[in-house]
């Protein structure tokens, strides 16, 4: 089975005139197809550059990235990608329903893919049926998170990359999205990378969790959680969850933040 990402002795060094940051340094792993994978680390220690590379932003220095069994160009190319950003990034003067429609004009393809979900239902998935007609400005930060991920799905990319989504959300929001995250994850069949900082995140979200050190980006640890696949939130009281939370804060250091 051919994985749906697998990065083999990835380098990303940026030069500038003054000095050059080696972001990551031989960094190895693979997701298999459908799989869920957090990428855990501190601040700096090239969790987006690692999302950038697997979307086809970053050429890696040295290593090779296969996304779905191609080249990340290739496989951007096909949408077979989607990428929810930290900050929603939604046009402020395009309702709701208009901004899940939107790749659909940059990319010069107005139809979907035969089979493909709607925008309205890629709406409905993300819990915001009737909420198609408003504004950005009219949405709590959550909802624009939602906004967000269903933009990110339509077309039904096989592949769905998502840095810090939550990260500007409290936690009670973020908590819900989380526990949404999962059903969507398992609805949609999609294979998921997700960066976070916090290790409860990181941990009740995937199947697998790579945690990285900073300075050189490097991994840490690769850690297969044996949580069950149908969870709640409430998991994360349970001693299987809480001693798995504090081997990845071990794996991390002091460093590591919630
Ligand atoms: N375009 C760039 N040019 C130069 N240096 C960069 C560039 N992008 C990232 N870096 C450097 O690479 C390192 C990793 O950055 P990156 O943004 O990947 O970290 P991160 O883990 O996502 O951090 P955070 O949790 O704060 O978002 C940092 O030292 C950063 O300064
Ligand atoms: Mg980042």
């Amino acid at each position: 089975m051919t994985a749906a990402v697998d990065c083999r002795g990835v380098s990303v060094r940026f030069l500038s005139e003054r000095r050059s940051v080696t972001a990551l340094e031989d960094v190895s792993f693979e997701v298999a197809p459908g799989g869920f994978m957090s990428l855990l680390g501190p601040s700096g220690c090239g969790k987006s550059t690692l999302l950038r590379v697997v979307a086809d932003l970053i050429t890696p220095s040295e290593g090779s990235v296969s996304v779905l069994g191609t080249t990340p160009q290739e496989a951007r190319r096909a949408r077979a990608l989607g990428f929810v950003f930290q900050d929603a990034a939604l046009l402020p003067w395009r309702t709701a329903l208009q901004n899940v429609e939107l790749p659909l004009e940059v990319g010069g393809r107005r139809s979907l893919p035969q089979g493909a979900a709607s925008p309205r239902e890629l709406l409905k998935l993300v819990g915001l049926s009737g909420w198609e007609n408003s504004y950005p400005h009219e949405l709590s930060g959550g909802m624009r998170q939602r906004v967000a991920i269903a933009r990110a799905l339509l077309g039904g990319p096989r592949l769905l990359l998502m840095d810090e989504p939550f990260g500007a959300l409290d936690e009670i929001t973020r908590d819900r999205l989380n526990e949404e995250l999962r059903r969507i994850w398992m609805e949609t069949g999609a294979t998921i990378l997700f960066v976070t900082h916090s290790v409860y995140e990181a941990v009740y979200l995937a199947d697998r969790v790579l945690a990285l050190a900073a300075h050189p980006g490097r991994v840490a640890a690769m850690e297969t959680i044996g949580l069950p696949r149908d969870r709640d939130l409430s998991i994360r009281d349970t001693p299987e969850f809480v001693a798995i939370a504090a081997r990845m804060r071990a794996h991390l250091g002091h460093g590591a933040i919630h």
